[in-house]
């Protein structure tokens, strides 16, 4: 009963009509850059891929380039860090589950790619998660007083636990700055976030949502061809 289901909250992407708000995705990146990646990798986006929300070439390379990706040290051979290439895709932050959890309190911040197919309501969730923390309520703790929030965790009726190892990413207005003047209050910079995790899990959705008319116009022109054949056929069988 204290665990909430994820808020109202609606992007350009939903429904029939579905498209991308490319700006919104720009200002998403923008925040999963400049905030998220510090934990969570994007292992199934390659940099190149971000030509799809408007960025050019050279943009790409100079985004990859502030990367640092897995590679190999061509004097050594050992494995060694270097600048990311726009083939490559968006690196782990820690070198291993291990490091990861060192820095978190024991949990490893999971790979973002897929996040809002993987979870139930994934972008309304993620929209909800970062917005969603606050104080324990008194009730939860007097009726489940051994639910009160470990030292280190945080507590977010969004989170199936109630209690996360992830402390609030997005917490002052004007975190990140936005070239495209939107102001960046801790809502809009969630709700943009999670629209750009909507892309990372489905680059193709458009492509999906726009098929389908053109193939239930076909069905409907089948459809009519077949009932006028049916109509022809059986014209002087009366
Ligand atoms: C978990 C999103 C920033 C550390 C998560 C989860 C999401 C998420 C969706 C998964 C919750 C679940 O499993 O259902 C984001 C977004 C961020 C962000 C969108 C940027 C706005 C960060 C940062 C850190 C971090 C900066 C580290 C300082 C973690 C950890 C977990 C986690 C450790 C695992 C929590 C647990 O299982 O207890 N994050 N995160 N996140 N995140 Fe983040």
């Amino acid at each position: 009963e204290f665990h909430r289901h994820p808020k109202e909250v609606h992007f350009a992407s939903d429904g029939a009509f579905g498209r991308f708000d490319r700006q919104q995705l720009q200002r998403g990146f923008q925040v999963y850059k400049e905030v998220c990646s510090a934990c969570h990798s994007l292992q199934h986006v390659a940099f190149r891929d971000l030509a799809a929300l408007g960025y050019s070439e050279a943009e790409i390379k100079a985004i990859a380039a502030g990367f640092q990706v897995p590679g190999v040290d061509p004097n050594t051979g050992e494995a060694a860090l270097r600048p990311g290439m726009a083939t490559d895709y968006f690196p782990k932050p820690f070198a291993n589950d291990i490091a990861a959890r060192a820095a978190n309190n024991n949990a490893v911040p999971p790979d973002l790619s897929l996040i809002t197919k993987a979870r139930h309501e994934g972008p309304a969730y993620v929209y909800s998660l970062l917005t969603g923390y606050h104080d324990q309520p008194a009730e939860l703790l007097k009726k489940f007083p051994e639910a009160e929030t470990p030292a280190g965790l945080y507590y977010n009726p969004y989170f199936p636990n109630l209690n996360l190892a992830m402390a609030p990413p997005l917490t002052s207005e004007g975190q990140v700055s936005y070239s495209d003047g939107t102001k960046a209050t801790v809502e809009q910079m969630a709700k943009d976030v999670s629209a750009f995790l909507i892309w990372t899990a489905e680059p193709t959705l458009e492509k999906r949502k726009q098929t389908g008319w053109p193939v239930l116009g076909f069905l409907l022109f089948a459809t009519v061809l077949g009932y006028m054949s049916y109509k022809n056929i059986w014209a002087d069988k009366k």
